[in-house]
């Protein structure tokens, strides 16, 4: 089912420049586990971000080598974490994309959001690092269209790391098998059905709890659900929150969707808490925010909710009409749970960009 994917037409390469952003995204049905090849346990379903994005750069010339010869620099610097795993990155996604050994790399890369901030840049990065190396196949093949561009660029990017694939397309994106026609493992689509208007305009507005490096990275996190005791119920409750997101985005009922989005963040926590070895990502901030949020809701009936990704940050995701709602129950209540009172007011958006 790769071979779609492997590059076969071989032309002379050239040196050149190719420029990529790609955004963050926050996933509503959370990816957790896998197997092997990063083939994920269950479909996962998100949104992508405006303001939190990668911006990649690779300058590119002829050299040929074992091994894909490249230098990278985050932010102008050199960063041995990251290089461990773009190596990882560049052999897997070798077999399909072979012209990567006959030059020499420069890629640099830039992210719109404080690197120290504690939300995950992993999927921006192979996102926009993914679509920079598509746009060489380019050069290689200007008859690749567009939808297999963004389809292979969604295939080697999930190498890189799994919610990554959903970073290539605006709005909506699926990842894993699922209800959704077309919706596969190995790739993420676009949700392709139509979307009731009151979802067009998500903001998520993510409160900075805590910036410092998380101990349980989300790879380890993955890897312990096999085995986890939990693991088969999650799977069911899973496909029953996965239809009941999709409903809730076609017929516009957003208590179906509060509800839905709510459940999965605490089901992923309820996951890391309950492996083994066990661990807690929330701190005690988080628990106080989600305890005001719901309060707050009670009393003023505000469409929002909130979920969390592999950490402690919340992202309280309501649509554009609760904006100054939300925006003034945030600077009286919930600024003082935040780390130095920082959160960034993001929307759902138009998708990765060639610069
Ligand atoms: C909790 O994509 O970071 O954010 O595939 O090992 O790189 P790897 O993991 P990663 O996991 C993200 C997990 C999550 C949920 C989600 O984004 O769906």
């Amino acid at each position: 089912m790769d071979n779609e994917f492997i590059f076969k037409d071989f032309f002379e390469i050239r040196s050149g420049k190719v420029q990529w952003r790609s955004p963050s995204n926050i996933a509503l049905i959370k990816y957790w586990g896998k197997k092997t090849g990063q083939i994920p346990l269950n479909p996962s379903l998100s949104f992508s971000l405006t303001k939190c994005f990668t911006k990649t750069t690779i300058t590119f010339k002829k050299n040929k080598s074992s091994f894909p010869k490249y230098h990278f620099l985050f932010h102008g610097e050199k960063t041995p974490s990251f290089e461990r795993k773009i190596d990882g990155f560049f052999s897997r996604i070798l077999k399909y994309c072979p012209y990567i050994l006959d030059i020499e790399m420069k890629i640099e890369s830039f992210n719109s959001f404080p690197h120290s901030s504690g939300i995950a840049s992993s999927a921006s990065s192979f996102g926009a690092l993914s679509l920079c190396i598509m746009e060489i196949e380019k050069t290689l093949n200007p008859k690749i269209d567009e939808v297999y561009f963004f389809k292979k660029a969604s295939f080697i990017s999930r190498l890189g790391s799994g919610s990554a694939c959903r970073s290539i397309y605006d709005k909506f994106s699926i990842w894993g098998e699922s209800i959704i026609s077309g919706s596969n493992d190995l790739y993420a689509i676009p949700f392709n059905k139509k979307i009731h208007n009151s979802f067009n305009y998500l903001c998520d507005t993510i409160l900075i709890v805590d910036k410092s490096k998380k101990e349980f990275s989300s790879t380890k996190g993955h890897e312990l659900m096999s085995g986890h005791f939990y693991a088969e119920s999650r799977m069911i409750q899973v496909e029953s929150n996965f239809s009941k997101l999709v409903e809730s985005l076609q017929s516009g009922n957003y208590d179906l969707f509060i509800k839905t989005v709510e459940s999965e963040a605490l089901a992923l926590h309820a996951m890391m808490m309950t492996s083994d070895p066990y661990f807690i990502l929330m701190k005690s901030r988080t628990l106080e925010i989600i305890k005001a949020l719901w309060e707050f809701r009670r009393a003023s009936g505000t469409k929002l909710c909130f979920t969390l990704d592999a950490g402690a940050n919340v992202h309280i995701i309501y649509p554009r009409e609760e904006f100054n709602n939300v925006q003034n129950f945030i600077s009286q209540k919930l600024i003082s749970y935040c780390e130095n009172g920082e959160f960034i007011n993001d929307t759902i958006g138009t998708g990765p960009l060639k610069l």
